[in-house]
């Protein structure tokens, strides 16, 4: 039995270290790791085995396992150290003056370029922005932002009705039809019913009307939206908000124009231009020798607006405003069909 004993440990002693001499990679050293001293290890197995022997013949097979064990441990771990101490200079070796391997990368929309141009001179002026539901209830986009039944904007020419629009929601403002959102105007009472003045918000998103499509006409296009609420409001403010925001934007100083006008959600309501981007006023093929740009609508937030979301009536004042992203994107890039932004031709993306 010990003579057996013995000669299976040489034996195994003797193939574990053949092993290790011909491993040349550190994956060979750990597969012979886990074949040695994993779970399974014959050592441990040959160390159970000892119970069987003679308290004599366990003193001279004991030590001869044990060491065994260690000398294979030792030219194993010197083997492994070995072998991650060797620099391969064939395959380190890098050719620093190949050229790049150019990555196929994709493009930002102009669009989404806008967008985050926005919403970064937005934010350091201190503005949140907020968001809304692209399927709107007529109460937010049309009632609640003073828009009443009969107004013709409510038109089957100019909106998306939703068909099958009662909600199985039990409030009378759910119970209503639903339409794509006409202007992002809808979020204004949304937020303002959650929220308690003072705020200052913009809403960037997505709008749909019922259009006959032009150069100048999308059915689906982007608006955004700036509402700012308060104790005193002002037009003073509106127009120092537009007129860092645009000259910021364009990236030159820009003065404001405001023209009376008439939207339902506002009173006073105006539309307002910047000074051309082109030509600083002078007057130019851009601005049709006017000098002016024009950029969208604004006005004092009409008190209705502001009861409907559950304020007292001259409680607060406030300004909103709203206008096309695309046009302003079309202004930047110089983009002359707004038809372009949805048409997925890939060459039109590419240029930004
Ligand atoms: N909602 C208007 C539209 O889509 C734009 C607008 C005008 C928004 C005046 C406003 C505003 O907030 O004060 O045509």
């Amino acid at each position: 039995m010990m003579g057996y004993m013995k000669d299976t440990i040489t034996q195994l002693k003797n193939t574990a270290l053949e092993a290790i001499a011909a491993a040349n990679s550190l994956k060979e050293t750990e597969e012979l790791r886990i074949i040695y001293f994993g779970k399974k290890s014959p050592f441990t197995d040959i160390l159970k085995s000892l119970k069987n022997l003679s308290t004599e013949e366990k003193r001279k097979i004991g030590p001869l396992a044990n060491s065994a064990k260690i000398e294979v441990q030792e030219a194993l771990k010197a083997k492994t150290e070995a072998l991650e101490s060797q620099f391969d200079a064939e395959s380190e070796w890098i050719d620093v003056t190949a050229p790049g391997d150019k990555k196929n990368s994709g493009h930002l929309s102009p669009l989404t370029i806008v967008q985050r141009d926005i919403e970064e001179i937005f934010t350091s002026m201190g503005f949140e922005i907020a968001d809304g539901p692209e399927v709107e209830t007529e109460f937010y986009n049309f009632d609640a932002v003073n828009v009443p039944a009969d107004h013709p904007a409510r038109d089957m020419q100019d909106t998306f009705w939703a068909k099958n629009a009662v909600s199985k929601d039990s409030s009378e403002k759910e119970c209503e039809q639903f339409v794509l959102r006409t202007h992002t105007s809808s979020v204004q009472v949304r937020y303002m019913e959650l929220h308690t003045p003072p705020y200052r918000i913009i809403i960037p998103g997505r709008v749909f009307r019922q259009e006959a499509t032009d150069a100048s006409h999308e059915h689906t296009f982007h608006q955004f939206e700036a509402l700012v609420v308060g104790d005193d409001v002002s037009v003073a403010n509106f127009l120092s908000v537009a007129e860092t925001f645009f000259s910021q934007f364009f990236g030159k100083k820009l003065k404001i124009r405001l023209r009376p006008s008439y939207f339902p959600f506002v009173e006073p309501g105006f539309e307002f231009d910047i000074s051309c981007t082109n030509c600083g006023g002078k007057g130019c093929s851009s601005c049709q020798q006017t000098g002016w740009l024009e950029i969208g609508g604004a006005g004092m937030v009409h008190q209705n607006v502001l009861v409907a979301a559950g304020y007292e009536r001259d409680q607060y004042t406030g300004f909103a405003w709203g206008f096309g992203m695309e046009r302003l994107a079309m202004m930047k890039y110089k983009i002359d069909d707004v038809r372009h932004f949805h048409s997925g031709d890939i060459r039109f993306t590419k240029q930004f």
